[in-house]
């Protein structure tokens, strides 16, 4: 059995369903408190927070093998302005996890890391070996929550996959379950909005960067792929005895101006872009070096940026009732 912290999420929720299908039994332990009840459609369900100490009831009741840890806050604008909300959730709800599983004897632990932990990247790709130097308390949580991992990881008995998300993207193809944040700050749901005309225009935060035309540059990622390396971690984790760290990226950036224009591609709709702003702690670019993750779990992305905003696009859709 598959413990899935945070499987209401976006995130969680896509890796629920990918580890079913691959025949996997898993728990799902979310407090609803972002997440949605109607995204857990497979496994069991469990209503605690990470941080609780009634969490001790799921190890009593399930025979727990691994935990693949999802739930955390995830904004960063809001980090800054409520650091210690961060550090509570994402760090020390992360101990009391790492402590239930000592007492259950569960030695397997996934972790939802991101490249928030490089900061401004030194070069580009970003390979796994880079300094990691957060710049804000969002980074930062999840930056001392991997050293936390590595220390007991070296006490023995325990081994982790740490798996560093760059921007995930994209949505489930049947549409069961998809991207849904409130408030929404991220890049594609938001430009569907100005597709279905639920917002006015999209902003592009700066035009004046130190790239080709002037506009930031990520590495998009499908969700499904993400899901897919989680897999790939729990094999890797029931075959090897190490633990690892891995970029979780394609490998490929786009700027905020050809992710626009993909999306107007994509939908057909076009939309007023404003150029506003820079937005505080945005670097100019965050591009994955996978080759790690590809050799040592043969991990593959399948979706380009194409799909990632077709699928994206077709949820969009589904929940605006269009
Ligand atoms: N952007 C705009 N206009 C918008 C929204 C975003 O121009 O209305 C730009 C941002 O400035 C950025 C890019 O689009 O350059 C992507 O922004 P997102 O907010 O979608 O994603 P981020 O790269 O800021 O954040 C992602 C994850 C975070 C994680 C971070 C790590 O979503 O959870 O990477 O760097 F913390």
């Amino acid at each position: 059995m598959i413990l899935i912290t945070g499987g209401a999420g976006y995130i969680g929720s896509h890796t629920n369903k990918a580890l079913h299908k691959a025949g996997y039994d898993t728990v799902v332990v979310d407090d609803l408190s972002k997440g949605y009840e109607n995204f857990i459609k497979w496994g069991n369900f469990e209503n605690y927070n990470t941080g609780s100490s009634d969490l001790r009831e799921v190890f009593e009741k399930y025979d727990i093998d691994a935990v693949m840890h999802f739930a955390a806050f995830i904004s960063v604008g809001e980090s800054v302005e409520f650091p210690q909300k961060y550090f509570k959730n994402n760090y020390k709800n992360t101990l009391n996890l790492l402590k239930l599983m000592r007492e259950f004897g569960v030695d397997k632990f996934i972790f939802s890391s991101t490249a928030a932990v490089y900061g401004n990247p030194q070069k580009i790709p970003i390979t796994e070996d880079q300094d990691l130097k957060p710049i804000n308390p969002y980074g930062h949580s999840k930056f001392i929550t991997e050293k936390a991992l590595q220390r007991e990881a070296e006490k023995g008995d325990f081994n982790y996959v740490s798996l560093r998300y760059f921007n995930a993207a994209g949505c489930d193809f049947d549409g069961e379950i998809g991207e849904l944040h409130d408030p929404e700050t991220h890049l594609i749901p938001l430009i569907l909005d100005a597709a279905i005309g639920k917002r006015e225009s999209i902003s592009i935060f700066g035009d004046d960067y130190d790239t080709p035309d002037g506009t930031c540059i990520r590495d998009y990622i499908h969700v499904n792929d993400l899901a897919d390396a989680h897999i790939k971690a729990y094999e890797y984790l029931c075959s090897e005895n190490e633990s690892n760290v891995f970029n979780l990226g394609n490998g490929e950036g786009y700027s905020v101006r050809e992710v626009i224009d993909m999306c107007k591609k994509v939908t057909g709709c076009d939309f007023e872009v404003v150029v506003d702003e820079r937005r505080d702690g945005d670097p100019a670019r965050l591009i994955a070096d996978s080759s790690k993750i590809r050799e040592k779990l043969g991990w593959t992305p399948q979706y380009d940026l194409s799909k990632i905003v077709e699928s994206a696009w077709m949820w969009h859709k589904k929940i605006n009732s269009i």
